[in-house]
């Protein structure tokens, strides 16, 4: 039997390898016979305002198929929206099933991290008790590798390996000179701090790694963090310090806000985090007269698709495809999730799981992968993380830059 009619969208912080769940879910849906494969512009909160394309008329060629995996961000757009619950407001699920029964959708499909998750749940609550014939399901993706139930999301790795690679330039660069200096580098993750734990990968034979990393599980104290670097400048001119961007204090307070920063809120009500290395690094140059730079990885550790892993391509591409046939088979309500079945070699497989088990949930780094001093990280953390960066797709260059694939709905 020939899949109906689907479709995708893409939702919360792009990476650099969303785009490969899209294609993984475009050729499985494809070779299922599915009629229409539609795209959403700006996830589920374009879809509110009738925005969204037919794929397969802008994936024409393989070559376009190729050049969609090295695409960093969102192809289709993405949207941090939070449907209501229905109790208080239905019209937004009027909407919304309206749109899917006109366009005659029976696989709707959901590429994101835990907040996109919510919308999976929410919708696919509302179709069970309107009795609507539709499968929802969750494709994972998200940086900051906090999706519970899975042992790893796509996008962590390539992330990852953009960290651990630029900490190694940075490292080096702070000694050029041979004076005191030091760098403090900003990662993003919200409250999980996997991603500064990466910068961990830098510690290799040519390059001795930061000399701090600080994450988010652990409160942050300013005062013990200036004495930490003043002690060790005792005996190292140039430290290189990797900041979590959600460093809060232990009154729960994050660091960025003791800043002048305008901190925004969206609307699951997480804060945008920016400016945790500005201060830190302001503070340090003040207390202990050194120079100082801070560096804000910001949306740069996200969309490097020159420097991505192939490992997470091929599994993002894995989950979408999974996650079309688990589709196709019956399934709704439930994520895709990898489960590590061995290390050494490195292997995976793809499961489903219960939406219910992972919407608005965190998944932290665990406190024993860290040392004592809870400054770095032990070597559980480098057993988990090296598979997820290895290997490479080089990007196709045309006039000494990467091509991209171009999407024009997005450009207005
Ligand atoms: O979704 C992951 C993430 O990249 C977080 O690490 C970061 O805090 C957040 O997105 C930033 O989101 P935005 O680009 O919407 O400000």
């Amino acid at each position: 039997m020939k899949m109906g009619n689907v479709i995708v969208g893409q939702s919360g912080g792009p990476t650099a390898v969303i785009n490969s769940s899209l294609v993984g879910i475009f050729q499985a849906a494809r070779e299922l016979g599915a009629t229409k494969i539609y795209g959403m512009l700006h996830g589920v909160e374009g879809l509110l305002s009738d925005k969204y394309i037919d794929l397969s008329e802008h994936i024409l060629t393989e070559l376009d198929e190729e050049l969609l995996k090295r695409t960093p961000s969102s192809y289709l757009g993405s949207c941090r929206y939070k449907l209501p619950d229905v109790k208080d407001d239905e019209k937004a699920y009027i909407n919304i099933f309206n749109l899917l029964k006109k366009l005659e959708i029976e696989h709707f499909l959901y590429i994101g991290g835990n907040d996109s998750m919510d919308t999976i749940q929410k919708l696919s609550d509302y179709a069970k008790t309107k009795n609507i014939n539709i499968s929802f399901m969750g494709v994972p993706k998200t940086i900051d590798n906090d999706l519970v139930m899975t042992d790893h999301t796509p996008g962590f790795g390539s992330s990852a390996k953009y960290i651990g690679t630029v900490f190694k330039e940075i490292i080096r660069d702070g000694y050029v000179y041979g004076n005191k200096n030091v760098t403090i580098v900003e990662i993003m993750g919200r409250n999980a701090g996997w991603l500064t734990a990466s910068a961990s990968l830098s510690r290799m034979s040519d390059c001795p790694g930061p000399d701090m990393i600080f994450v988010p599980e652990i409160p942050f104290d300013i005062s013990s963090f200036l004495t930490k670097v003043e002690d060790t400048q005792k005996r190292k001119s140039s430290l290189v310090i990797a900041v979590s961007e959600g460093l809060k204090d232990k009154d729960g307070r994050y660091i960025c806000e003791l800043s002048e920063h305008v901190v925004f809120t969206d609307s699951f009500g997480h804060k945008s985090l920016t400016g945790t290395a500005d201060f830190l690094s302001d503070m340090v140059a003040r207390k202990l007269g050194c120079k100082t730079r801070s560096i804000e990885l910001s949306t740069l550790q996200r969309c490097a698709s020159h420097i991505v892993s192939r490992t997470d391509i091929n599994e993002a591409i894995l989950a979408g495809g999974h996650a079309v046939k688990a589709s196709y088979e019956g399934h709704s309500a439930e994520m895709i999730i990898f489960e590590r079945i061995s290390n050494d070699p490195y292997h995976i497989i793809t499961k489903t799981c219960d939406i219910k088990l992972i919407a608005n949930k965190e998944k932290k780094l665990p406190l024993e992968w860290l040392t004592d001093d809870r400054m770095f990280v032990k070597k559980e953390f480098f057993t988990y993380c090296r598979p997820l960066i290895q290997s490479e797709l080089n990007p196709i260059m045309v006039g000494g830059l990467p091509l991209h694939l171009y999407n024009e709905e997005l450009m207005f």
